[in-house]
């Protein structure tokens, strides 16, 4: 067993080739309510990683799940997270990662899924093949909100970690997002923005 990482409500460890991810219970919830939203996370991150896999997304495949222990085992996916390899890139190599990333989220948004955490952690590249995580927040959806909020969201990711080169990055992801409602989930997206400018 080899510890990974602690995130915001989770524990991850390596067991042989696999990463256990377990959502532990926190103290300042009441008890009713952390059981409620470990098991709703739990499973709502089963359930869409299953349906992303199905759908052609690259995720890392779900090997058991325990909802006594609120516990999910899955494919290790070795490689690093796009946070910490972004700015190393050489421009022809970020320019192949952004456009797999605008891909992606084209085929999660066009499966019915809202990923609802799409940030640089949350995406992890192996030999040039790219992995999606860590879909807890996330939800069945076709709205052209949710879809703009996953936009949204990543954008901000961007600007907070990679102030130097968001621009383009994320001029490329979005060429490469390919969604036939593109121009309405753009344009919420520049609404939502507005939105939490003036709030
Ligand atoms: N299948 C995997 N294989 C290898 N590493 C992984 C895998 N899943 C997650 N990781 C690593 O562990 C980190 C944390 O995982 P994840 O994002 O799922 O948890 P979290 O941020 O704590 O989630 P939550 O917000 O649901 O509490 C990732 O950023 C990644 O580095
Ligand atoms: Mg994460």
């Amino acid at each position: 067993m080899h510890f990974i990482g602690r995130g915001a409500e989770a524990i991850l460890y390596k067991k042989n080739s696999y990463l256990v991810k377990k959502r532990v219970s926190k103290g300042y919830r009441i008890k009713e309510l952390d059981e409620k939203l470990r098991r709703k996370r739990t499973l709502n991150e089963v359930n869409l990683m299953v349906k992303a896999r199905r759908n052609g997304i690259t995720v890392p495949a779900i090997v058991e799940k325990d909802m006594e222990e609120y516990k999910i085992t899955m494919e290790f996916i070795e490689g690093k997270i796009l946070k910490d390899f972004l700015e190393k890139f050489d421009k022809k190599k970020r320019e192949d990662v952004c456009h797999k990333i605008g891909k992606n989220i084209t085929k999660l948004h066009s499966s019915g899924i809202m990923h609802g955490d799409l940030t640089t952690s949350n995406i992890i590249l192996n030999n040039g093949e790219l992995y999606i995580v860590d879909f807890g927040l996330g939800k069945n959806s076709k709205k052209i909100e949710d879809f703009a909020v996953d936009l949204n969201l990543i954008k901000r990711a961007l600007i907070a970690k990679h102030n130097k080169i968001w621009k383009l990055v994320f001029k490329k992801i979005l060429e490469n997002y390919t969604l036939k409602e593109k121009e309405k989930v753009i344009e919420r997206m520049e609404k939502i923005e507005k939105r939490g400018r003036y709030a």
